[in-house]
């Protein structure tokens, strides 16, 4: 009998003192499943009361009584006081730490560098002028003196609608949209998106960004073309950036070119974005074929002009001396968020 007693203070303490100690609601169950589940000590004590002589049963049922009680009342005591704090606690804000930043948008590095080039030349009179995505075959390739069997053609072939209805393979067929309901004289730039059966690489996207330039009027030759792309790429690139221009062919142009500058990260000493030769290509031009003002119904005797298109991804690269194309349209924000806010 008196180890009976005895078993039992040490639980009621023990007990009482896991209690106290508890200091979460899930520690608290567990601590009661020790001290008063079907398998603790005091559970055993209480249920070997009946073995126990006779005389000594009702004091030691009425104690094990009594120590279960005073634990239980423990436990909801306890029990209360953690589902207060708890709620005291609140939501989990932690008041001393910094402020989230508004997410604000950048713009664009290929729309920069495309702001920046129509800014120049709207100072020389150029007006921006859109066309669509959709284009047709004609404008896209026929009136723009490329029949859909010319290799020319071949090279851009690409993703179409429709038979006739084509993703534009490049910023050109907006000339002749614009020919068509303008008389000269005209000064255009024209920025959009062109669209290639090309490979997504370091140096190539499916899906870039061009600005197409056209001037028509009486009496515009070669030298003017030469003075205003010098003094645009001097504006653009800085003052002692060289040009070079490269014969080519292009068929709605006659002569064609291609105009490179020098390199602008290695000063024409040569590195990786100019592929060692101190050059980067940046256009095509030339002087607009007269088959092509026969084909908007101007006079090809009477008007001339010149037209050229630029990738501004790869000035967008030059400028902003960026190694890869992919990065400018794979739409990174951590990328893209390093450029001047809107
Ligand atoms: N459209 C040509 C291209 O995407 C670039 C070009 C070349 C445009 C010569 C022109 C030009 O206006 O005269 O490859």
């Amino acid at each position: 009998m008196r180890d009976f007693l005895a078993d039992l203070q040490r639980l009621e303490e023990a007990g009482s003192g896991a209690i106290r100690a508890a200091a979460a609601i899930d520690r608290l169950e567990e601590v009661r499943v020790e001290i008063l589940g079907r398998k603790a000590r005091l559970t055993q004590l209480l249920r070997s009361v009946r073995d126990l002589p006779p005389e000594h049963r009702r004091t030691a049922g009425s104690e094990a009584n009594r120590v279960k009680q005073r634990l239980q009342e423990l436990l909801e005591q306890r029990t209360a006081e953690l589902t207060a704090d708890q709620k005291e606690e609140g939501p989990e804000v932690d008041l001393t730490l910094p402020g989230r930043p508004r997410w604000r948008g950048a713009r664009h590095p290929c729309t920069l560098v495309t702001d920046e080039i129509c800014g120049i030349f709207k100072e020389l009179g150029f007006v921006r002028a859109r066309g669509p995505e959709a284009e047709t075959t004609w404008y896209n390739f026929t009136a723009l003196n490329t029949p859909l069997d010319h290799p020319a053609a071949d090279e851009q072939d690409t993703f179409y609608l429709d038979a006739d209805v084509v993703l534009r393979t490049h910023t050109s067929p907006v000339q002749a949209r614009v020919m068509e309901k303008t008389k000269p004289p005209v000064r255009i730039v024209v920025p959009g998106v062109v669209y290639r059966r090309d490979p997504f690489d370091a140096s190539h996207a499916p899906a870039f960004d061009q600005i197409e330039g056209l001037a028509v009027d009486e009496g515009i030759n070669f030298v003017e073309f030469k003075a205003t792309i010098g003094y645009f790429v001097r504006r653009f690139f800085g003052e002692d950036t060289a040009t070079r221009f490269r014969p080519s062919f292009f068929p709605f142009t006659e002569p064609s070119a291609e105009l490179d500058v020098s390199c602008a990260i290695c000063h024409g000493e040569g590195c990786s974005a100019c592929k060692g030769t101190g050059w980067v290509e940046i256009m095509g031009a030339g002087m607009v074929d007269p088959a092509v003002f026969d084909n908007v119904g101007y006079d090809s005797e009477r008007y001339t002009g010149y037209a050229f298109g630029m990738g501004v991804g790869r000035i967008a690269m030059l400028r902003y001396r960026i190694p890869d194309i992919r990065l400018l349209y794979e739409g990174d924000v951590r990328f893209l968020g390093q450029f001047a806010r809107a």
